[in-house]
C-alpha cells in the first residue's frame, strides 16, 4: 500500500508571471514559477517538493549526462470556463513514461505519487494556464539517473521532476516534411517507443540538414531498409488516402503518441475508415503523384494536429491540397481542442480537472 504523498511546497519570493506575455507565448521558452522534483533513494521513491523554478544542482558523473539515462513526456493543461485545470489524459503519458523507465532500466512512478505531484503543482501555479487561443500549459514531466557513477550499469539513485512551461503552438505554420532515406531515429529492437532523451538528441544533426534545405522536420523510416514509414520525431504522421485514414502501425521504433490514439479513436467513432499498418515509401510517393493524398499531418502533444503542406522525397517536392481543403485533419483538430477545454462532451473520458 502507498502511504499518503507528503509534499513540501517553498513559494517563490516574487511571481514572474506580469512579465510574460501571454497574447505572443513561443514554444517551450517562458517557464511558470515552480517545479516538482522527487528522488528515487534505497528502493523508493521519497522527498517530493515544490520549489522556485530555477537551476538544479547535478553531478557531473551521472549516467544521465553521459549515457542519456533520461526520459521525459509531454502533456498540456487548458482552463475550464469555470476555472479549473483541465489536463489531457496524464494516465496515459504516466503508463507511457512507466513503459520508458522500464526500458531504460529506470524504476516506475506509482500513478498516486504522479497524480498527487502533478495536481499540487498545478494548483500552485493555476495561475500559469494560457486561456488564450491556441496556447496552453505544456507539462513537462521527466526523470533521469542521479547516480554519481560513470560505469555502465544500472543506475541507484533517481530525479523525477516536472516544469510547466505556458506555450504556444510547435508549429505556427504547415509544415514541409522530408522522408529520409539515410539517416536513421530508431530500430527494431532499440529505444525508439520509448520517450527517451538519446532518440532526440541523434535526430538533431539529420534533421538540421532538411531544415538548411527549407524543411521543418523529417518523416523518419525504418532502420533497415528506409523502405518504411514510421513518425517524424516530433509528431505522429497520418495520411487520408481515398477516404481511408492510414498511419503507420506501433512498433518498438516508433512512440506510441497520445495524440495518434486520440485521433484514430475519433475517427473511428466518426465512422471513418482507419488503417493502422505499414506504409511503404514507394506506396505513399506514387499515392502523391496520382493525387490521392487528400491531407497529411503529424500528430502530437506538442504539436496538436500539425498540418503538412510538402513532402519531399529525392529531391522531388510533393505538395498536398490546400489547408482549408482538408475536411478531416480541421475537424480533429476542432474536435480535440473542444474536448481538451471542455467546450464539447468528452466521450472516452480523456480530461482530469485538477
Ligand atoms: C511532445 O509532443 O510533447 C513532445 O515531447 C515532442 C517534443 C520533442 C517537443
Amino acid at each position: 500500500m502507498v502511504e499518503t504523498l507528503k509534499i513540501e511546497i517553498e513559494h517563490v519570493k516574487r511571481s514572474r508571471l506580469p512579465e510574460v506575455d501571454f497574447t505572443n507565448l513561443p514554444f517551450g521558452k517562458v517557464y511558470s514559477d515552480h517545479m516538482l522534483m522527487a528522488d528515487f533513494r534505497k528502493g523508493s521513491w521519497g522527498g517530493f517538493r515544490i520549489l522556485p523554478y530555477g537551476h538544479i544542482p547535478v553531478s557531473p558523473a551521472t549516467p544521465a549526462i553521459h549515457y542519456g539515462q533520461s526520459i521525459f513526456e509531454g502533456m498540456k493543461a487548458y482552463h475550464s470556463s469555470s476555472g479549473e485545470a483541465m489536463v489531457f489524459r496524464p494516465l496515459d503519458n504516466l503508463k507511457r513514461l512507466n513503459i520508458s523507465a522500464e526500458r531504460m532500466c529506470m524504476p516506475v512512478l506509482p500513478e498516486e505519487f504522479f497524480m498527487e505531484g502533478l495536481s499540487t503543482l498545478i494548483d500552485t501555479d493555476r495561475r500559469w494556464i494560457p486561456s488564450q487561443e491556441g496556447a496552453s500549459l505544456y507539462i513537462r514531466p521527466f526523470m533521469f539517473s542521479a547516480d554519481e557513477y560513470i560505469g555502465i550499469r544500472p543506475s541507484q539513485d533517481f530525479t523525477f521532476m516536472i516544469i510547466l512551461s505556458p506555450a504556444g503552438a510547435y508549429y505556427s505554420t504547415p509544415v514541409r516534411v522530408k522522408i529520409e532515406t539515410h539517416y536513421t531515429r530508431a530500430v527494431q529492437g532499440g529505444t525508439g517507443y520509448a520517450k527517451a532523451a538519446g532518440n532526440y538528441g541523434g535526430s538533431i544533426y539529420p534533421s538540421k540538414l532538411a531544415q538548411d534545405q527549407g524543411y521543418h522536420q523529417l518523416i523518419w523510416t525504418d532502420g533497415k531498409a528506409h523502405q518504411y514509414i514510421e513518425e517524424s520525431g516530433t509528431m505522429n504522421v497520418m495520411f487520408v488516402i481515398d477516404d481511408t485514414l492510414v498511419t503507420p502501425a506501433l512498433s518498438d521504433s516508433i512512440l506510441a503518441g497520445i495524440t495518434r490514439d486520440s485521433v484514430l479513436k475519433l475517427a473511428r467513432h466518426w465512422g471513418m475508415n482507419v488503417e493502422e499498418r505499414k506504409i511503404s515509401v514507394k506506396e505513399l510517393v506514387d499515392a502523391l503523384e496520382q493525387g490521392r493524398v487528400k491531407e497529411a499531418f503529424g500528430a502530437g502533444t506538442a504539436a496538436t494536429i500539425a498540418h503538412i503542406e510538402v513532402i519531399g522525397h529525392e529531391g522531388v517536392d510533393h505538395r498536398l491540397p490546400p489547408v482549408e481543403k482538408r475536411e478531416f485533419a480541421n475537424k480533429v483538430y476542432k474536435e480535440l481542442e473542444a474536448i481538451k477545454r471542455g467546450t464539447k462532451p468528452d466521450p472516452f473520458g480523456w480530461v482530469v480537472k485538477m
